[in-house]
């Protein structure tokens, strides 16, 4: 059985909704971010929080539980920088406590959630693994610092761990019946498809004077069903013994601008957008992209959707949302 903190998010959910195929599932979740109705009915639901032994004991003395997949986190960058002991309270000192679990009840394969943000501001064109972490604002932080602590517990007490740094997950689910749903939301691309629903005035551009040929930032946009299947291969190979540590980024390897996203959602919908540029918005870096190379050289990885084809699964959710 597969525990899945977080499971009723936006990422974790379309996780579940892959898993469920082919394992047992028991989600938790607090639902502070999440929602119920985005878990798949197969797997089983438990209201409860990860930084509380109270939530967690019963879980793992009741399930026979052979790996954790932990996507419960706060991931706002800018709330990160204004509230940082947010940040560390629910991200670094909720998830020792689940580790801390995990090594009581011996369960020792672990699945974490981390991001391009440990990275800071790269000087490469394609970020590899190996690029140094410099994260610029706490949320960076607080993913990276998991990141050592997995690696020290590894060294420790033999935790066997699989990190992936999510680069932007986009899209919906093929069904349509689950997708990105944030209050607020801060995204790009379902902000703009909002916006070409009618649902807010304009889309604001966060600054157009980047080193970039357009001037505005570029990114590396995944379909969220493309991070999942990575999460069943990194199970896979952790459950298989294939793998004991290993540190993965989860990227396209092609690169965006806003402009452009915003141009392929005025392609995808056929709608026109209204524009407002304004200044930078803080702690943007000008350019991220991942290479993805070992992923795919190590578990066969490699993304499948394009941009045009992300774009058109969230607004085939968008529209079914906007429209209950
Ligand atoms: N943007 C706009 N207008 C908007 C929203 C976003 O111009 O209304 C721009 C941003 O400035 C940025 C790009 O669109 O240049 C993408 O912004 P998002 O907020 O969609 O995504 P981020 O790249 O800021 O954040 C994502 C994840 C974070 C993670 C980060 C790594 O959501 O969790 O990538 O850099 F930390």
């Amino acid at each position: 059985m597969i525990l899945v903190v977080g499971g009723a998010g936006y990422i974790g959910s379309h996780l579940v909704k892959e898993l469920v195929e082919k394992e047992q599932v028991i989600v938790l979740d607090n639902l502070s971010t999440g929602h119920r109705y985005l878990v798949d009915d197969r797997a089983v639901f438990v209201q409860g929080d990860l930084g509380n032994k109270a939530d967690l004991e019963p879980i793992f003395e009741k399930y026979p539980i052979q790996a954790v997949m932990h996507f419960a986190a706060n991931s706002l960058v800018g709330e990160s920088v204004v509230n940082p002991l947010k940040y560390y309270q629910n991200n670094v000192a909720a998830t020792l406590t689940l580790l801390e679990t995990m090594l009581k009840y011996n369960v020792k394969n672990f699945i974490f959630s981390s991001t391009a943000a440990t990275y800071g501001i790269p000087n490469v064109e394609l970020i590899t693994e190996d690029c140094p972490t410099n994260p610029i604002n706490p949320y960076g932080r607080s993913k990276l610092m998991i990141e050592q602590i997995l690696a020290d517990f590894a060294s420790a007490y033999g935790l066997n761990y699989v990190v992936l740094r999510y680069f932007n997950a986009a899209g919906a689910h093929e069904s349509g019946e689950i997708g990105e749903d944030h209050d607020p939301e801060t995204h790009l691309i379902p902000i703009v498809l909002q916006h070409l629903l009618g649902q807010r005035d304009k889309i604001s551009v966060f600054g157009t004077d980047y080193d970039t040929p357009d001037g505005t930032c570029i990114r590396d946009y995944i379909h969220v069903t493309d991070l999942a299947k990575a999460h069943i291969l990194a199970l896979e190979a952790l459950l298989s013994g294939k793998k004991k540590t290993a540190i993965y980024n989860l990227g396209n390897g092609l690169g965006y601008s806003v402009k452009e996203v915003i141009e392929t959602c005025e392609k995808v919908t056929d709608r026109k957008a209204v524009i407002e540029y304004t200044d930078r918005r803080p702690g943007d870096p000008a350019r991220l992209v991942a290479s993805s190379q070992k992923i795919y050289e190590e578990l066969g990885w490699k993304a499948e959707y394009s941009l045009e084809e992300i774009i058109a699964s969230a607004w085939k959710w968008h529209q079914r949302k906007g429209s209950k």
